[in-house]
């Protein structure tokens, strides 16, 4: 049973609760696919070096393509007397081809071991997900193409701020999602050095090859010093922080999608495949999807803070607190891979109502800043007193219940005696955001040419 990996030095079984919180394998055989490809190279480096014979390599890689083939089947005992994934491989191997399994441990601890195979998980959790947030990016750039010149308001503090386009607005995201796919990338860069070979923590007296093995692994090299090999994990925590960050975007994007799909937004329909309904109130169709995104921002974030704590008090080297770096860290990857193909779908499924968008775009006296701009570019009046002038001009247009555009010349007049029709043409929300072509600014030509640029960028 237990016993077999260190029984010389043991005489007594564990208590069943030694178990209960010593046992991985329920969690850590996610890791099953990385530990066969470690051994397998950790195998052939073995042989490769002189240090077991290719007779027993062959024997051990045959079983672990067993192993693997029961995998796959669904027919691989994994047993919980075995504690963790290592050593349900090897005990399997064991019963598998018998002695020459025995040989497959040889310079190599479990905490090398698990240093590279949750290494390896987290490697490819960076690949997948910034491929993914790839994706997501492509299906915003359509819509923002589609909406280069749909009106929408532009809010701070959300309030009606200055018109602004849907386009730009989605573009905002890219850029956002560009530099989370980017975190991902210099986190798998900083990553990719193998800790396979520092054994326990000193490395080994044979004469390993550690570039043999990480080489085979598609590692830039091995790690430099044996102790941080085992003891580090702020691979782990640096993934985690890329993951909160981009969760925190998508909360954000959720948050607004649930915002537009009220009535009174009402500025977005999405369809039934993202939408449910209610069990009482027949009229509902609410944004679950998107709440749930938001809210899975809670389990990233609660996964980053986790391990962060499981970390900040271990002294040099393994300690087995670190067991517990996996669940966080498969938790927040399942959940933000979720939230980003379900915000994926939702930014393809979402229908802008451009009409209302317009209308909103114009409430709220949100052309007032071109009014000032007016003042400044046509009576040369310095900008801070047609700052003054234009609250003037929206305190009277308040009174008078109207907007903006409605005052009559006369009341315009009577702010400045100088002010002449043409003032009107900068005061309709299209001609507001046309007018905003500075670099990365909100008119439909520079929104065309964000895209363009994303488009080469993501190509
Ligand atoms: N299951 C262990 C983990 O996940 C493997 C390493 C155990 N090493 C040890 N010295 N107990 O961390």
């Amino acid at each position: 049973g237990g016993q077999a990996m260190w029984g010389g030095r043991f005489s007594a079984k564990p208590a069943d609760l030694m178990q209960a919180i010593n046992v991985s394998i329920g969690f850590d055989r996610r890791l099953a696919a990385q530990d066969l490809a470690g051994s397998r190279a950790h195998a052939a480096m073995l042989a490769a070096t002189g240090i077991i014979s290719s007779a027993d390599e062959g024997e051990i890689q045959r079983g672990l393509g067993l192993i693997e083939a029961e995998m796959a089947g669904g027919s691989f005992p994994y047993r919980d007397e075995f504690e963790d994934i290592h050593m349900n491989v090897e005990a399997r191997l064991r019963e598998l081809i018998g002695p020459a399994a025995g040989r497959l441990h040889t310079a190599r601890s479990r905490n090398d071991q698990v240093a590279l195979d949750f290494r390896l998980w987290v490697r490819d959790a960076c690949d997948r997900t910034a491929a993914q947030i790839e994706a997501l990016q492509k299906a915003l750039l359509a819509r923002a193409e589609q909406h280069a010149d749909t009106l929408m308001p532009g809010f701070t503090h959300l309030q009606s701020a200055q018109p602004v386009t849907f386009g730009h607005h989605l573009m905002a995201y890219v850029e956002m999602f560009g530099r989370d796919a980017g975190r991902f990338r210099d986190a798998r860069k900083r990553m990719n050095e193998s800790p396979l070979g520092a054994a326990a923590l000193a490395g080994s007296s044979f004469p390993i090859d550690r570039q043999a093995t990480a080489q085979a692994l598609g590692f830039d090299g091995p790690t430099h010093n044996s102790l941080d090999s085992v003891a580090a994990r702020d691979f782990a925590l640096e993934a985690l922080a890329a993951a909160a960050i981009c969760a925190v975007h998508l909360s954000r994007l959720a948050e607004e999608i649930v915002l537009w799909m009220t009535p009174q937004f009402g500025f977005i329909r999405l369809t039934d495949a993202f939408t449910t309904g209610s069990s009482i109130m027949p009229q509902k169709k609410n944004p679950d999807a998107a709440e749930l995104t938001r809210a899975k921002a809670g389990r990233v974030l609660g996964a980053l803070t986790s391990l962060m704590v499981v970390m900040k008090g271990l002294p040099m080297t393994y300690s087995k607190d670190m067991q517990e770096d996996k669940v966080p860290t498969f938790e927040a990857f399942d959940s933000l891979e979720l939230g980003v193909l379900a915000m994926t779908g939702m930014i393809g499924d979402l229908e802008p109502r451009a009409d209302r968008m317009a209308a909103a775009a114009g409430a709220g006296f949100a052309t007032a800043t071109d009014l000032a701009d007016w003042l400044v570019r046509t009576l040369d009046i310095p900008f801070r007193d047609a700052h003054h002038l234009t609250g003037a001009a929206v305190k009277r247009a308040e009174q008078l219940g109207v907007d903006l555009a409605e005052l009559s010349l006369a009341e315009m007049q009577a702010l400045d005696p100088r002010i002449t029709e043409s003032v009107y043409s900068v005061l309709t929300p299209a001609a507001s955001a046309a007018s905003r072509t500075s670099y990365g600014g909100t008119a439909p030509t520079e929104v065309r040419r964000q895209i363009a640029r994303w488009k080469e960028i993501l190509q």
